[in-house]
């Protein structure tokens, strides 16, 4: 009997050793792994920020992990991510395979799109498109403009009362990048809009949350009924509402003649190029992809602004100064209007650093066998690019720990963007949607300050800044206290 139990035990550790993780040649340190998990139990699957913090005290600026048996590399701090994002892009610009996020998505869209010749021509139509849309007939300052008409009459009703701002920027940014899209939008109260945005939180909250983690860990989980699944049951239904959007789209439209995002793509797939990445099963996911980047993001960093400017009225107060005196005896803020309010981009600016809204970006993967700082990287390691650990950077920033403007602003009182300004990421795979976010934050902060006073309310208690974390971070469910101010009441 105890023979045999030796034998087991015996049996047990030969088999650990011989399937015992070990790290390739010079590959960056890191912690140990365990043989199937990887180290999965070293990290807080709630959020890993933290632990990524702790090792990177540990083992440098470069490490690696093991997502199970599948290596990553995390890069820390403005200069490892440079080095890799921009001054070697083409070996670090893939994407990865084998995660929630390629599984869900199918790698078809521009987001998860390989790195090479047919996502290039994605991305340059994408910029393109969304750039003539901005500069068409009803520019993109216009439709971002109409739609925070919208958002005020909304608010207006509010006003006198408290009033939780959880959806209010989810539906407006869902609004304006459908918009540039498709040329629709939605009502506040519509079933469709609230889906949408419904779908697209919980997708963010699972992507890197603790069961996507457990997916992306553990292959053989995979097939079992537990929650990663929502995903993609809500990928099913947004992809069949997307797709039924296009055909009724289609029966409006006159080829050649583009009224949006939809119709300049579909004039792409006509021209019947050999080899072209244009195609309808591709275009379902691109406009998903799209929408889902350019909702999330936004909303959650207007979010994390406005918990700040609600809990820091000495701020919101000079903002409003400031946008009083300039936007005196005009109807409404335009983009211009930044370079006169170097406070208010300092305010967007900081809450975007402290909303540290795409934490770790878009996982990135090496295209071919690389170095990186002394170590070597085989071809197709998971690149963890962590932008949360330079926007809270020691050496970066005068004040890396706390919400103060300050940190954009010289001694002058001028507006200045440090280097490790990166919450777009940077490189070829840069956030494309970049010049559409900063529009959307600047007109719909400086509007919405021009016209109420933000206060914490009284019975809230303190303020809880703790963030939720996901693929994008949110900040706990609060809410606001709404006054109309009394230069709205003069305009
Ligand atoms: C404050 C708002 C936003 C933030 C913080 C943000 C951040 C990011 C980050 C960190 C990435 C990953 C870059 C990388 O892989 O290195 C990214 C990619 C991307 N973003 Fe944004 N984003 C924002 C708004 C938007 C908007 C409004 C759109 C819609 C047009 C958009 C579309 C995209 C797309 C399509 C990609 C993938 C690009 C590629 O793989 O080539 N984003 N974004």
């Amino acid at each position: 009997m105890l023979g045999s139990w030796v034998l087991a035990v015996f049996c047990i550790c030969l088999f650990l050793l011989l399937i015992r993780i070990q790290r390739p040649k010079n590959f960056p340190p890191g912690p140990e792994p365990i043989p199937i998990f990887g180290n999965l139990f070293q990290l807080n699957i709630k959020n890993p920020l933290k632990d990524f913090e702790r090792f990177a005290e540990r083992y440098g600026t470069v490490y690696s992990l093991y997502i199970g048996t599948r290596p990553a590399v995390v890069l820390t701090g403005l200069k490892a991510i440079k080095e890799a994002l921009v001054t070697k892009s083409a070996d670090f610009s893939g994407r990865p395979e084998n995660l929630l996020v390629s599984h869900v998505t199918e790698k078809k869209g521009i987001v998860m799109a390989d790195y090479g010749p047919g996502w290039k021509e994605l991305r340059r139509f994408d910029l393109m498109t969304l750039r003539n849309f901005g500069m068409g007939k009803q520019s993109m300052e216009a439709r971002i403009l109409g739609e925070i008409e919208h958002m005020v009459a909304r608010l207006d009703k509010n006003v006198g009362s408290t009033m939780n701002p959880q959806t209010l920027f989810h539906d407006t940014a869902s609004n304006i990048i459908y918009l540039v899209l498709m040329s629709t939008r939605y009502d506040y109260e519509d079933k469709t809009l609230k889906e949408y945005v419904q779908m697209f939180t919980e997708i963010s909250k699972i992507g890197n949350g603790p069961w996507g983690m457990i997916y992306d860990t553990l292959p053989v989980v995979r097939y079992l009924p537990l929650p990663f699944k929502r995903a993609f049951t809500n990928v099913k239904i947004l992809k069949q509402k997307t797709a039924d959007m296009i055909n009724k789209h289609k029966m409006t439209r006159v080829p050649g003649q583009p009224r949006d995002f939809v119709d300049c793509y579909l004039d792409e797939i006509d021209k019947e190029v050999d080899g072209s990445p244009f195609g309808e099963m591709q275009l379902v996911m691109h406009l998903l992809d799209l929408h889902f980047a350019g909702t999330d993001t936004t909303a959650n960093t207007l979010l994390t602004a406005f918990l700040y400017l609600t809990t820091h009225p000495d701020v919101q107060e000079k903002c409003q100064q400031e946008i009083d005196e300039v936007l005196a005896g005009k109807d409404h803020a335009s983009f211009e209007d930044r370079h006169n309010m170097p406070y208010t981009q300092a305010v967007i600016h900081e809450s975007q650093r402290i909303a540290k809204t795409v934490p770790l970006s878009v996982f990135h993967c090496t295209t071919r066998d690389t170095e990186l700082m002394g170590y070597n990287i085989p071809k197709g390691t998971l690149i963890i690019p962590n932008l949360a650990s330079v926007l809270s950077e020691e050496g970066q920033w005068k004040f890396p720990h706390e919400f103060n403007p300050l940190n954009f602003l010289n001694e002058q009182g001028q507006f200045e963007k440090p280097a490790a300004f990166l919450p777009f990421s940077a490189g070829p795979r840069t956030c494309l949607g970049e010049g559409l976010a900063r529009m959307e934050l600047f007109l719909v902060l400086v509007m919405l300050l021009r016209r109420f006073q933000f206060i914490w309310p009284q019975d809230e208690g303190a303020p809880d800044f703790t963030p939720v974390y996901g693929i994008t971070i949110t900040p706990k469910p609060y809410k606001m206290l709404l006054k109309l101010r009394q230069a709205a009441k003069e305009i």
